[in-house]
């Protein structure tokens, strides 16, 4: 039981306590005068009910701060699951409240982390397990070392340098080791050079790029926009259907921002996993992505470099389907 957690100040606590001590001392002595009892056992009386009173009264003021501090030694040792009673409506329950609230956050964080750490334990597992099969019945001769095994071994090893590339870019984007190097640029000979390259990579499907004249300009980092391009196009013909047309197209929005939108006549992504799309491993149909060659870190790389821009990306729905990746970023004022 807290009798004062109703009170909303630890000053009005501190009164009512001295004055409820005050006042108990006050009545002892007047019964003792009353009943003729002698002053020294009236004061040990009067002074043993105060502290009783003392004791009753302020439970509860002090205990948040010491179990405060209990938390936050097991949080040291990385025990986020403890949280302190916070009933108290004074200063001290508004700290509980805010530590509470900050144990949480850091629950929430580390148990990210930890997904991090398994996600991307088991993404580089997948290609060292191929790696080593081959390997293994090259060196056990049951398979030649000829040309298409060492191939075939080969794309591994290389998938598992982009993992890793990817994830040492994605820990550099977010620790902001390597600031943006921002200039002013022209958009069309980037969505060109993302076109013809993936045109050279994936035949099949028709990569199209539009973009308004004069073409617009962004205020940002070449290199980090074209990774975000090349990234959205990359997915866009990986989920296109052959011989379908994905299209890119760059306007001036508005006064402060520049649009690029890549549209695909593919799968789409579901509004329910329109923000889910740029967790990192995420991937909607991960058995689908993943044999080819995806690592679900793209988008979430891309969306990095576009909130270091300030900027936005979102996907949107296309009718009857398709995805439509809309970035907007900020427009270059010669
Ligand atoms: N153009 C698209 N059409 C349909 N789904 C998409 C498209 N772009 C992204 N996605 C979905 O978002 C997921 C995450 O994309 P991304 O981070 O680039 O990873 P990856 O391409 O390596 O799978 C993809 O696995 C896919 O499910
Ligand atoms: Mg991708």
């Amino acid at each position: 039981m807290r009798p004062l957690d109703p009170l909303s100040s630890i000053k009005v606590k501190l009164g009512v306590v001295i004055v409820a001590a005050v006042g108990v001392t006050l009545l002892v002595n007047e019964v003792g005068l009353r009943m003729n009892v002698k002053a020294g056992f009236r004061a040990l009386v009067a002074g043993a009910l105060g502290l009783a009173m003392v004791q009753l009264l302020a439970r509860g003021m002090t205990s948040p701060l010491r179990e405060m501090s209990m938390a936050a030694t097991a949080m040291a040792r990385g025990d986020y699951t403890r949280r302190v009673t916070a009933s108290s409506r004074d200063e001290v329950g508004e700290l509980a409240r805010a530590f509470n609230a900050m144990a949480s956050q850091l629950s929430e964080v580390d148990r990210l982390r930890r997904d991090l750490v398994a996600n991307a334990s088991h993404e580089l597992r997948t290609p060292i397990t191929a790696l080593r099969a081959g390997l293994e019945n090259v060196v056990d001769g049951v398979a030649p070392p000829d040309p298409a095994a060492l191939r075939t071994m080969l794309a591994q090893v290389e998938r598992l340098g982009r993992l890793v590339g990817q994830l040492l870019d994605l820990s550099r984007l977010e620790s902001e080791a390597v600031p943006l190097q921002r200039r002013v640029f022209d958009v069309q000979p980037l969505l060109e050079e993302a076109a013809s390259l993936s045109r050279l990579h994936t035949p099949g499907v028709h990569v199209d790029v539009r973009v308004e004249s004069p073409s617009p300009r962004i205020h940002g980092d070449p290199e980090r926009v074209h990774q975000v391009v090349a990234n959205l196009v990359e997915n866009a013909v990986r989920y296109s259907p052959p011989g379908s047309t994905v299209e890119l197209r760059a306007n001036n929005t508005s006064h402060n921002g520049v649009t690029i939108e890549v549209d695909d006549e593919g799968p789409g992504i579901p509004a329910e996993d329109s923000q889910r799309v740029f967790e990192r491993f995420y991937r909607a149909d991960s058995a689908r992505s993943s044999l080819d060659g995806g690592s679900g870190l793209g988008l979430a790389i891309a969306r990095w470099i576009v909130d270091l821009h300030g900027g936005v990306i979102r996907p949107e729905q296309r009718q009857p389907r398709g995805c439509r990746m809309v970035v907007v970023l900020p427009r270059g004022n010669p």
